[in-house]
């Protein structure tokens, strides 16, 4: 059986469209509050059920509450605040109001933020409760204290329902329990990444497998840090891979339109409970998930599961150590799954990855497959192009053919 939603009910903030249209058309009567493309990511994924059970931006008593004590106010588990800030012009602007209207860039509508409540609340709380960092050198205490210095609450009533980018990819937890089931699948590992799959990955999943009916690969797509993939190249990658290195019909693609934030343990947390909404029974959490630097310890994402009941998180986390590859068995495996000594033993990760790739050393094929590498190389003449430069975080447009092609290519 899939897994139940987090808190029992996929939460559905879409609205019909006669109501949408009533909205739009008298859109003028509300304030407007301008949101970014990550903040809109955060508005579909409350109304698609993605953050089920949440039905919109924290309040000030579930942020306190999920802040300090990993919970809502209501005792369910939530480890990060979904929350909304607003700047000091922002803010006079819709003080007082009820309802305002959340549009982008473009001033087109986003949604309907009900029953607003705006709040101040403490950036140092916030980081050192959620990060377990002050240091502005982790991008997510960075992201904290470039925020605005007011949080908005309040229910989503969602009118743009499109779904960019990578529509293909995009599904929602209704059209992914769907396909689960159209499988036959009961069982669903889900693995959560923000990379081009390297070998690890792809033994975790493998491995994964050899338990579930199926393995549900969603890499997260959005703001990253600097030198993190792009999501093109990220998603490019794994259709190679599913392609030509899993069996048939055991592997859905999908992506996550989703900020990373680095929290590690807590992040692990909420990837788990996003994935069990996508309807995911399973979910895989290795070394360093969600890490960034040396700010957690390697299975600090493991263990933080440990302080909560089975039935409150209610999917099983695949606690997997870490994967090396190991010269003497000439093969991959977890770092204690043989008794050659540790010298024999090769240990890799996104960071090493990422380094070959700048000094455009071709890694070894136990390290990534040569066809996925070859694709990183149809980035011109410069390897590094398929990492972020800025932080600026925009997925290209129009990118499922541009994909195809890449995908093409790396088969000649
Ligand atoms: S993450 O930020 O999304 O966690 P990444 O895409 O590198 O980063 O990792 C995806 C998953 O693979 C995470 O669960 C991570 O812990 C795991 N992982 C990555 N490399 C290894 C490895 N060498 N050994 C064990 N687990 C790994």
């Amino acid at each position: 059986m899939i897994s139940k939603p987090h808190g029992g009910k996929l939460v559905d903030k879409t609205i019909p469209d006669k109501k949408k249209q009533e909205i739009l058309k008298n859109k003028k009567k509300f304030k407007t509050l301008k949101v970014d493309v990550e903040q809109i990511k955060d508005a579909k994924n409350i109304a698609w059920g993605v953050y089920s059970p949440l039905t919109g931006f924290l309040k000030k008593k579930d942020f306190e509450s999920v802040t300090s004590s990993l919970r809502l106010s209501g005792g369910i588990v939530w480890p990060i605040p979904i929350v909304l800030d607003v700047g000091s012009k922002d803010y006079k602007n819709i003080k007082g109001e009820k309802d305002i209207l959340l549009v982008d860039e473009q001033n087109t509508p986003i949604a309907v933020l009900s029953d607003i409540e705006i709040f101040d609340y403490d950036k140092d709380f916030f980081a050192k409760n959620v990060f377990g960092a002050l240091d502005k050198n982790h991008p997510g205490v960075e992201s904290i204290y470039g925020m605005g210095d007011h949080l908005v609450g309040g229910e989503i009533e969602l009118l743009d329902d499109t779904r960019e980018p990578f529509p293909e990819l995009n599904f929602t937890p209704r059209q992914t329990r769907k396909l689960f089931k159209d499988n036959g699948w009961e069982s669903v590992a889900a693995f959560q990444t923000r990379n081009v799959p390297h070998r690890g990955h792809e033994y975790l999943q493998k491995h994964a497998l050899k338990t579930t009916d199926g393995i549900f690969i969603q890499p997260v797509i959005g703001e990253k840090k600097v030198e993190d993939f792009k999501d093109e190249y990220t998603l490019a990658c794994y259709e190679l891979l599913i392609d030509r290195y899993f069996p048939k019909n055991k592997v859905i693609l999908g992506v996550l339109p989703f900020k990373m934030r680095y929290a590690g343990p807590r992040e692990a947390i909420l990837h788990a409970l996003i994935r069990k909404n996508y309807g995911c029974t399973h979910f895989i959490v290795g070394r360093d998930h969600a890490g960034v630097g040396n700010y957690y310890p390697p299975f600090a994402a493991q263990e933080i599961f440990d302080q909560f009941k089975q039935n409150e998180i209610d999917m099983e986390i695949l606690k997997l150590s870490e994967v090396v590859f190991c010269q003497k068995c000439v093969d991959h495996r977890f770092v204690n799954g043989c008794k050659h000594e540790p010298e024999s033993k090769i240990s890799f990760s996104g960071t090493k990855l990422r380094e070959s790739i700048k000094n455009r050393q071709q890694p070894p094929d136990y390290i990534i497959r040569p066809a996925v590498y070859g694709l990183l190389s149809t980035s011109g003449n410069s390897l590094v192009d398929s990492m972020y430069k800025s932080t600026s975080g925009q997925a290209k447009k129009g990118f499922v053919l541009w994909l195809t092609g890449l995908s093409q290519a790396g088969k000649t």
